[in-house]
């Protein structure tokens, strides 16, 4: 049921920023992790952070009004986090949010020019940190696990058998919701395909779950060129939303092109319902790629079964509708399709368009940047001949 809005709880709603801007700045200057470490003075902090020390000590004064830190008495006081506090913002906190409360300043920056973007229609002009682009987008890229991590395996459990052979991790990131699928198919490989400064997060991850030799990296576009052939399930999650729904119905075309006959694709995103309120958290999400992106947005079910047909799907369902982006779409490529179909209203790829598709290796060695023993294992698919063909550069990383 929604509150009643007095004009005490709009000016609180209006003043919702202050608080996020105090923590995300600390989470910033990774004041959590500094004081946590080791609790100091301000005047020690503004040193260690190479700050100014009257706004260091304003930061830090209200980060403890804000019950974030705890302020010792008398003079010189020492801040330190309370264990509850550390443990969400310090960098080795058991819950550890950093990358979120880092990534959300991101998007606050963003956000803070919204009606200039209602005016224009335009994403707002994109401003990094003080960490700097790379590390804003490592803080995204982290954000992202933070969040699905703990959601992942209870989730993609919760889908029932996935029987599949090959995924491809569309957008995987990390690698987060690879991990609980190839736990949960032991004879399946993956091949995850995102932005070449993403692949090294991804490896880092897939080492560390011990699953480096059933996952082959892709670096490439997938909005541009081919997708790597030869899987028989896509998992597309949190992908959806950054694209309109034109983009969405050319990446399903080429989703559906990489299918084999038989396999499907599940998306993961937030599904709206018909009234585009509810769940409230997508419909400020939409404002999250208004401000972000040219033409993303948050889609009813019905939309999304219209876009998965347009490119061949069938057998559209809604397997999961959660309350944020916990709903699960699937669709199928019937048995019996053909293997390859030219994307809607653009050209087959031409073979330089071909992105981040392994090669055979001539020789296997350690040292080679041609696919691993995972590209020829017994369970993955083997490449259809014209694909062969078409292969130039590998881009697959390890
Ligand atoms: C919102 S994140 C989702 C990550 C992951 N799928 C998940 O559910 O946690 C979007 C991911 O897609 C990747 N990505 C976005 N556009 C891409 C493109 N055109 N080609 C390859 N990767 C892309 C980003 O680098 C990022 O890792």
């Amino acid at each position: 049921m929604k509150k009643k809005l007095n004009k005490e709880a709009v000016l609180d709603m209006v003043r919702g920023f202050q608080p996020s801007c105090v923590v995300i700045a600390a989470a910033e200057l990774d004041v959590f992790t500094i004081l946590h470490a080791r609790p100091m003075t301000a005047a020690r902090l503004a040193l260690r952070v190479k700050g100014d020390l009257r706004a260091v000590t304003v930061l830090l004064d209200a980060l403890a009004a804000l019950g974030l830190l705890d302020k010792s008495a008398g003079a010189g006081p020492v801040y330190r986090v309370p264990q509850t506090v550390a443990d969400v913002l310090a960098g080795t906190g058991s819950q550890c949010m950093l990358g979120m409360v880092r990534h959300l300043g991101n998007c606050l920056r963003s956000w803070s020019q919204l009606a200039g973007v209602a005016l224009s229609g335009k994403p707002a002009n994109r401003r990094p940190s003080v960490l700097g682009s790379g590390e804003d987008l490592a803080s995204f890229i982290r954000a992202m696990h933070e969040i699905s991590e703990p959601m992942a395996m209870p989730l993609v459990t919760g889908l029932g058998p996935l029987k599949f052979k090959h995924l491809l991790d569309l957008g995987g990131a990390s690698g987060t919701w690879t991990v609980p699928l190839l736990r949960l198919n032991p004879e399946a490989c993956a091949t995850i395909l995102d932005r070449p400064e993403v692949i090294p997060m991804a490896r880092r991850l897939m080492r560390k779950a011990g699953l480096a030799d059933r996952v082959r990296l892709v670096a490439g576009d997938f909005m541009s060129g081919a997708l790597p052939e030869g899987v028989d399930l896509a998992w597309v999650s949190a992908i959806v939303h950054q694209n309109s729904r034109a983009q969405n119905r050319r990446l399903f075309a080429k989703v559906f092109a990489a299918l084999e006959p038989g396999g499907r694709i599940l998306i993961r995103d937030i599904v709206m319902d018909t009234t585009r309120t509810r769940p409230a958290g997508g419909a400020l999400f939409a404002v999250n790629m208004l401000v972000n992106t040219p033409g993303g947005g948050t889609f009813t079910f019905a939309e999304l079964r219209e876009d998965l047909a347009a490119a061949g799907f069938t057998r559209v369902r809604l397997l999961r509708r959660g309350e944020w982006m916990d709903s699960v779409v699937c669709a199928a490529k019937a048995l019996g399709t053909r293997r390859h179909m030219t994307c809607a209203g653009s050209r087959t790829p031409s073979p330089s368009a071909v992105v981040g598709i392994p090669s055979r290796p001539s020789a296997p060695g350690p040292s080679s940047a041609t696919p691993s023993a995972t590209a020829d294992s017994p369970t993955t698919p083997a490449p259809p001949s014209t694909t062969r063909r078409r292969r130039r550069k590998s881009t697959v990383r390890r």
